[in-house]
């Protein structure tokens, strides 16, 4: 059974309604790449419009601006909406400044942040030293990215759990943003990973759970029979 909290990463309205109901789905993120993927052009007719669909559960939207102070204003637009939303500010604007000082601002007015786009550890050990017992924030480590540079990324998300443990971080939760394949969950289940988001084709995967393997094979060859034989292959 999966441990981990799975939410749906993603922009397009269809498939937060399609799965806001299910049992498997605990939450949604979104980031201004997939928002402008699914053609949105009017950012708060699409945050009401998916607020609508989401059965009450976290929903995560990010600023789009660059300036601390533009950011804190759009924060508090974004919040104003609902209480079940987390509002994603990013760990450092375009220039590499450092938002920590806007994050700790935010939790100080008890909005609950979706610190994101989280890839080094001095990233990670910064916001550790400015977070405290009682803020409700979501950790967004882009364990995907960091393995695709050739870093193992789990040894990482351990480290943050034992951190969180002793600062007794009770309400901050570690996200496994930017998973590449389905074994991801599984394997954020096993590490205890408070919550891990998922893009839909991942999402579909999961029906592939316990599947035979001989019968997933003669499936595979299947497909690589019907093909040649559309595509007209011979040797
Ligand atoms: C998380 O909140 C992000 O939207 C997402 O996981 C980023 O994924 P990517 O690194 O594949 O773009």
């Amino acid at each position: 059974m999966i441990k981990t909290k799975i939410f749906l990463d993603g922009a397009n309205l269809d498939d937060v309604e399609l799965l806001a109901k299910s049992e498997i789905i605990s939450g949604f993120t979104s980031n201004p790449t997939l928002m402008t993927k699914s053609g949105i052009e009017n950012y708060s007719e699409f945050i009401r419009k998916f607020l609508s669909l989401s059965d009450n559960k976290p929903v995560s939207f990010e600023v789009v601006s660059d300036t601390f102070g533009e950011m804190e204003r759009e924060a508090e637009k974004i919040i104003s909406h609902a209480d079940n939303i987390y509002v994603k500010i990013p760990i450092t604007n375009t220039k590499g400044e450092s938002s920590l000082e806007l994050i700790r601002k935010l939790l100080d007015r008890n909005f609950k942040v979706n610190v994101t786009a989280i890839l080094s550890q001095s990233q990670l050990n910064n916001l550790i030293n400015i977070l405290q017992p009682k803020d409700d924030v979501f950790i967004s480590y882009f364990a995907g990215r960091v393995a695709d540079t050739g870093i193992d990324p789990i040894p990482v998300m351990t480290d943050l759990q034992k951190k969180i443990n002793l600062k007794q971080l009770e309400k901050s939760q570690i996200l496994w943003a930017s998973p590449r394949e389905v074994f991801n969950i599984y394997q954020a289940s096993s590490l205890g990973i408070d919550i891990i988001t998922v893009t839909k084709n991942l999402i579909d995967k999961l029906s592939l759970e316990n599947k035979d393997l001989d019968q997933y094979s003669i499936e595979t060859v299947k497909m690589f029979f019907q093909d040649a034989q559309k595509n007209n292959l011979k040797i």
